[in-house]
C-alpha cells in the first residue's frame, strides 16, 4: 500500500482520484486549501508529505487571469517539488492539457507548459498526464462564448473525456510506476461547435450554436487540430450521449 497524496484532492478530478486510489487499499490523502495545505504558500506540505511514495497533482488556479495562472502553476510546482525532494518522493504526477506544446496563444497553457518545464527538469521521476478537455467544461465553454442568444465556436476539432475516465487514468498511473508522458482522450472527435451544440440541445438551452473558425477559444484562435492527440493516445469509453443524462448543467 503507497501513500499517495493528492494536490487538489478536493477538486472535481482530485475527488474522484482519492476515491479510486482508496477503494485499490491505498492510502490516498487529498491536500488543498481547505484541509489545511496550501500548495502557493507551502503552508502544510512538509506535514502531510510525510512518509508519501508519490505526489499526484490535480491542483487549479482559482484566478485565471494570465498573470495569477502563471503564478500558481510556477510557485507551486516550485514548493512541491522541493518539499517532494525532502521528503523523499519518488513518483509525481501531474494533469496537463493535450496540445498546449503546438502553436497557440492562450495564456493558461502557457502556464501549464511552465509547469510541465519544471516537473521535466528536476530529478523527482514523475507521469505527465496530457488529458483533453472534459465534458464538464462544457457549459463554461459555451458560456464565455455567448453574446445574447448565440453562442460563437469555432469548428476546431476536439475529443473530449469524462472527468470519470480522467481521475481512472490518474489514478491507475498514480499507482503505478513514472511513465514520463502519456495522452488520453474520449472515444469520439468533433468540432468545438459541435460539441456544444449537442450538450445545449439535450440540455433544452435556447442558445443557437454557430460556428464561425475565426473565432476565440479562451481569447486565442486556435487551428484544426491543436487541441486532439497524437496517435498513441489512450482511449477511454465513456461517451458525450451517456454522459450527458447523467449530468445536468453546474449551477
Ligand atoms: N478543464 C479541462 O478540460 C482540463 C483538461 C485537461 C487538464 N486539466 C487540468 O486538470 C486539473 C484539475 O482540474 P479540476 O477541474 O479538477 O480543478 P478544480 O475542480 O477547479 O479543483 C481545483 C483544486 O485545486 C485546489 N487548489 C486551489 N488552490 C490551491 C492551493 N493554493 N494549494 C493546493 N490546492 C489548491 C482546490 O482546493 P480547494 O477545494 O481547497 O479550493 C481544488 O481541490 C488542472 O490542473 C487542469 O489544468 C483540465
Amino acid at each position: 500500500m503507497a501513500k499517495i497524496v493528492v494536490i487538489g484532492g478536493t477538486g472535481l478530478i482530485g475527488t474522484k482520484v482519492v476515491a479510486k486510489l482508496t477503494e485499490h487499499g491505498h492510502e490516498a490523502i487529498a491536500a488543498s486549501p481547505n484541509t489545511g495545505v496550501n500548495s502557493l504558500t507551502g503552508e502544510g506540505l512538509a506535514e502531510v508529505l510525510a512518509g508519501a511514495d508519490t505526489v499526484v497533482d490535480v491542483s487549479n488556479s482559482p484566478s485565471f487571469a494570465p498573470a495569477d495562472v502563471l503564478d500558481f502553476f510556477t510557485t507551486s510546482t516550485r514548493n512541491l517539488l522541493e518539499a517532494e525532494a525532502a521528503a523523499g518522493v519518488t513518483h509525481h504526477v501531474a494533469l496537463t492539457i493535450v496540445g498546449i506544446n503546438r502553436p497557440q496563444n492562450i495564456p493558461y497553457f502557457a502556464a501549464k507548459t511552465a509547469q510541465e518545464k519544471m516537473i521535466r527538469e528536476s530529478a523527482i521521476d514523475f507521469s505527465l498526464v496530457h488529458a483533453t478537455q472534459f465534458f464538464e467544461f462544457v457549459g463554461s465553454i459555451a458560456d464565455i462564448s455567448t453574446a445574447g442568444d448565440v453562442v460563437t465556436l469555432p469548428g476546431a476539432l476536439i475529443q473530449p473525456i469524462a472527468a470519470e475516465d480522467v481521475a481512472t487514468a490518474v489514478a491507475r498511473t498514480a499507482a503505478g510506476d513514472p511513465v514520463g508522458d502519456i495522452e488520453i482522450a474520449g472515444p469520439e472527435t468533433f468540432g468545438m461547435d459541435e460539441f456544444a451544440r449537442r450538450a445545449l440541445a439535450f440540455r433544452g438551452d435556447p442558445r443557437t450554436v454557430v460556428r464561425d473558425d475565426t473565432a476565440p477559444y479562451y481569447g486565442a484562435r486556435i487551428e484544426e487540430r491543436t487541441l486532439i492527440p497524437v496517435e498513441g493516445a489512450q482511449i477511454f469509453p465513456t461517451t458525450l450521449e451517456e454522459w450527458l443524462p447523467l449530468n445536468p448543467p453546474r449551477g
